[in-house]
């Protein structure tokens, strides 16, 4: 069961990747009214951290600014607005977005399943809107934590070792004192040998 899912998961992957090529394409062919700045196309982000999908654009009038979100799940509608106003943000999303005039959005406290392709459309007027895609990779270990991690193997290692050779110092020690007593042990059996033998 297990391989298939995963070649099914990886091609839907890459025909989800194709399709953003499409929708950037599409954008490209029909930018006369709107154009779409987006400084950064792909984002990695860990689990909790608070990301701004930034995006700038300019054009003549008020336009409506959608995103949506594509995912090896699902595809759902985020939001809408228009700047300025009050943003319609989905029930998926209630809480965990906020909207910024320029088209831009912010998600909070990101978990894996909000990795995928976030697409925004910026419509002026019907026949006249732009395209564009932001990539979000969310991966599940912090480098702060793997770092943590790291050192605190490093730390009990070195406990460790410090711990085997008390041991292994310890250890010779009674083995002396052991051999020490059993000396001390026997020369008093043969005293008292001797006595015995001085008695009869
Ligand atoms: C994101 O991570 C991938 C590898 O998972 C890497 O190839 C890419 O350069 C990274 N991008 C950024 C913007 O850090
Ligand atoms: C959009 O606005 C936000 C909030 O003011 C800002 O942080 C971000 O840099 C802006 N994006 C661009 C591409 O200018
Ligand atoms: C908000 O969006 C939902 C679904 O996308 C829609 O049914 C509803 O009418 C919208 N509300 C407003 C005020 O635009």
């Amino acid at each position: 069961m297990r391989p298939p899912l995963l070649g099914g998961r990886k091609t839907r992957g890459y025909s989800l990747g194709l399709l953003a090529l499409c929708l950037a394409a599409a954008g490209c062919l029909q930018s006369q009214g709107v154009s779409l700045y987006i400084p950064q196309s792909t984002i990695n982000a860990t689990v909790q951290e608070n990301i701004l999908l930034s995006v700038d654009y300019s054009c003549h009038g008020v336009p409506t600014i959608e995103w949506t979100h594509t995912s090896n799940w699902a595809m759902q509608k985020i939001v809408e607005w228009k700047p300025g106003t009050q943003a319609n943000i989905s029930e998926s999303h209630k809480d965990r977005v906020s909207t910024f005039d320029n088209g831009s959005i912010q998600l909070s406290s990101v978990g894996v399943r909000d990795s995928g392709y976030y697409v925004i459309t910026v419509t002026e007027h019907p026949g006249s809107s732009q395209f564009g895609t932001i990539v979000l990779h969310v991966s599940e270990i912090r480098y702060e934590d793997l770092h943590f991690v790291a050192v605190l193997l490093a730390l009990l290692a070195a406990v460790a070792a410090v711990l085997i050779s008390l041991m292994w110092v310890c250890n010779r020690c009674a083995y002396k004192f052991q051999r020490k007593r059993r000396h001390k042990l026997k020369e008093s059996t043969t005293e008292e040998i001797e006595l015995q033998d001085v008695e009869c």
